[in-house]
């Protein structure tokens, strides 16, 4: 295992519990729906009960008679909701067509009026009185995409893939399919606006607090300083909460025609309907490898579907392009509209589907070959990505399986259906790689030490719930030598500096430079001032040999002890705190990482129970290793990884939004009927992080652990699935019923 750097004080890569615990266990969190300002009223949205036509009529004459009830608003009587610039990174919408915007329906649950009342039950019970009356059409939600007649494009090629496929000594040609999921972070999305004059507040369930003050400003037509976006804490979002959804923009529209604060929660099932979800996907895979097991040729043509009013690429080409080693190479994809929602990435997008097929593709290779599926992955392992002939930052990938595999006990494996048992169950054992990009994106961070002797850093970007206050707590407590206690961070405001969207597994990367710049332009400060106080205790010294170790100013040749509080050395010299400002730039513009092809890597290995008298299958352990680059807060990280696998539990076998194919209504919309991996369904989960420092990303070699940790899951369980039942589901999620066919049934 690599080294890392030993840091001053110790705290980054030790795992240290989050900041924001307590405040978390004791419900003094405030998440977007929390927050109750004075004259706050309600909005309560009223959605299409087709999935395709346009509204023929909308009486909203008895809503609007009810009691408490403020507005009702419609396409015929809400104000412009401009459009947001087509392609802008930084004011980017989920759904591009804005609410309201005329009569037509493009998916069930779109929202078609909007009633604002003094409370939520008369807003709820008025909606319930708007009379819609819709030209309805048979709507497009079929789960199949094939046969699809539409245009492909080429993501990535290299060498002649069909004629080496054709050649190829050992083949798979097979389809594979991912269904609709929904997002479903715990908290649900919810808007509270307030306008005061021009300007206008949100509280906000968001993933980037700057990107949806960007886009909101440009939706309701008012520039970007009139608007702040304020998330203090967030209950996850997975990628759904990445970009403002239409009720954002309601909530705003509504609050300023009623000149009250509006609070709109979207309910579970609205989320089922109107804020993302990752899309149907179904991708046909080739692959050839010669006669001993070396990859020949690699084709992936993806199809995924979208809605009618965006063009949704999931990207299921990701991982494939850089994953082997294969002289032959093509990846294509192409969209298929349908009368749904539009989606949105959700954790892993792209890599996640990708990896199911290719990885499941994989497996049946190694059963083809009868060669060991780990073997073949070694065997086909990349030195540079061969997409663009990069080198890697930082690849561990032949680590993560050699360390899987003897944390796994693969060696023990024996190869045929069903052979292995164990208290009256057959065991099957399954693995796959895992991958998923690095990035790094600019940031804004303040440091400042205080009079009161507390060091404080300020950043707008929001920590969704992966422990990004307490990343930024580690920094200020590895510079300051200051405890926890004496630390604040402040996240998830607008009117701070701007930070990144916390996506992509991106956030850690990208703070970390900006906020240890901050803090060391704020420590050179204080040293600068304990040198020049008259009186002071260090006066004349030069500031280049002083330290601030344990929140302590002394000479870099004496102890902390014998030197000053920095609290007094400001005191001293009539401070109230001294502060600095860094700004940090994005990979991609930095020397460093040029020409580099940055990723992480991990390894899955899945242990599954079949119990074929009474059909029962259960994921029983999960080995996860992971190439991440040097992590700052293994607790946090871990907590991740572990979150993700439960994820890929639920992904690989029970996970499905299933729309009504007669009016395109989710019918599974509730927690109930949508099935998610619970703590019963959650394996035992080993998880090993690799720790090798990526120093091309960032000084500190973090790369991200949120997606990563997701990615391989579901086919190592598919591989070992079939490893027990002799089935192969291509399919997701496995179901009993694809297992009954087992020949183990009869074991
Ligand atoms: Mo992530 S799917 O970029 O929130």
């Amino acid at each position: 295992m690599a080294s890392t750097t030993a840091s001053p004080h110790g705290i980054i890569g030790r795992p240290v519990p989050r900041i924001d615990g307590p405040l978390k266990t004791t419900g003094t969190a405030q998440y977007a729906a929390d927050f109750h300002l004075p004259g706050m009223v309600f909005a309560v949205p009223v959605q299409a009960t087709v999935a395709k036509g346009t509204i023929r009529s909308l009486d909203v004459t008895a809503a609007q008679a009810m009691p408490g009830v403020l507005e009702v608003l419609h396409h015929g009587n809400v104000e412009r909701i401009y459009r947001a610039v087509p392609n802008d990174p930084n004011a980017t919408v989920s759904e591009t067509r804005p609410p309201l915007e005329d009569n037509r329906i493009y998916y069930w649950g779109q929202y078609v009026a909007l009633v604002v009342a003094e409370t939520l039950e008369q807003a709820t019970a008025a909606a319930a009185a708007v009379k819609a009356e819709y030209s309805a059409e048979t709507p497009q939600v079929s789960g199949e995409l094939e046969p699809f007649a539409g245009t492909w494009h080429t993501v990535s090629a290299r060498g002649k893939v069909d004629e080496a496929f054709d050649a190829a000594a050992v083949k798979v040609d097979q389809t594979y399919g991912t269904p609709v999921e929904t997002h479903n972070p715990i908290e649900l999305h919810a808007t509270v606006a307030a306008w005061a004059g021009d300007t206008v507040t949100f509280y906000e369930s968001t993933q980037g607090v700057v990107n949806h003050r960007n886009a909101m400003a440009q939706i309701l037509g008012v520039p970007r300083e009139n608007v702040t976006v304020i998330t203090k804490f967030l209950g996850s979002g997975f990628g759904g909460k990445l970009f403002p959804w239409p009720h954002c923009a309601l909530a705003a529209v509504a609050s300023r025609r009623v000149q009250r604060p509006v609070k709109l929660v979207v309910t579970r099932t609205m989320m089922f309907s109107n804020v993302g979800h990752r899309p149907l996907t179904e991708q046909r895979f080739r692959v050839g490898a010669s006669a001993d097991g070396k990859l020949v040729a690699l084709r992936q043509d993806a199809l995924n579907h979208t809605s009618m009013v965006d063009n949704f690429d999931e990207g299921c080409g990701e991982a494939t392009p850089y994953l082997y080693s294969v002289p032959n190479l093509t990846v294509t994809s192409a969209l298929v509209q349908r009368n749904v929602g539009s989606p949105m990435a959700m954790r892993g997008p792209g890599a996640v589907p990708g990896l199911f097929a290719m990885e499941s593709a994989m497996d049946e290779l190694a059963v083809a070959l009868k060669m060991d599926p780990v073997e073949l992955r070694l065997k086909n392992d990349a030195s540079i990505d061969e997409s663009n002939g990069q080198k890697f930052s930082s690849r561990h990938l032949r680590e993560c399986l050699e360390t899987g595999s003897a944390k796994f006990g693969w060696s023990k494996r024996t190869p045929a259906v069903g052979s292995m048992r164990r208290d009256g169950k057959v065991l099957g054992w399954g693995m796959a790689a895992a991958s998923w990009g690095a990035y790094r994106f600019g940031c804004s961070t303040t440091v400042e030490l205080g009079a009161d002797g507390k060091v404080r850093a300020r950043c707008a970007t929001q920590d969704v719930g992966t422990g990004l206050y307490t990343i930024f707590a580690q920094v200020l407590a590895e510079k300051t030598g200051l405890p926890f206690e004496r630390i604040e961070v402040l996240l998830g405001d607008t009117t701070m500096p701007e930070g990144p969207l916390s996506g992509g597994s991106w956030s850690t990367a990208t703070v970390l430079p900006a906020v240890a710049g901050a803090a060391d332009g704020a420590i050179a400060s204080l040293l600068q001032i304990a040198a020049s106080t008259p009186g002071a205790k260090l006066e004349g010294a030069d500031a280049k040999t002083l330290r601030l170790t344990e929140g302590r100013v002394h000479r870099a040749t004496e102890s902390a002890a014998q030197g000053v509080p920095f609290e007094t050395v400001l005191q001293a010299a009539r401070l109230n705190r001294v502060s600095a400002d860094s700004t940090s730039g994005s990979a991609f513009e930095d020397p460093k990482a040029k020409g580099l092809s940055m990723h992480s890597f991990g390894a899955q290995f899945a242990e599954v129970e079949w119990e074929p008298g009474i059909a029962r299958l259960r994921v029983s352990r999960v080995v996860t290793v992971i190439d991440a680059g040097r992590i700052i807060n293994p607790r946090a990280g871990a907590n991740q990884i572990k979150g993700a696998v439960v994820m890929g539990v639920g992904m690989a076998m029970l996970e499905e939004t299933v729309y009504d194919p007669r009016n395109g209504q989710p019918i599974n919309g509730n927690l109930a009927d949508y099935l998610m991996a619970t703590c019963a369904d959650s394996p035992e989960i080993d998880v090993t992080f690799l720790d090798y420092p990526d120093y091309a990303l960032n000084s500190y070699g973090a790369r991200g652990i949120g997606e990563i940790g997701l990615a391989g899951v579901a086919p190592a369980i598919a591989s070992a699935v079939y490893h027990a039942t002799g089935v192969r589901v291509r399919k997701l999620p496995i179901r009993i019923e694809d297992l009954l066919q087992s020949e183990m049934r009869e074991a």
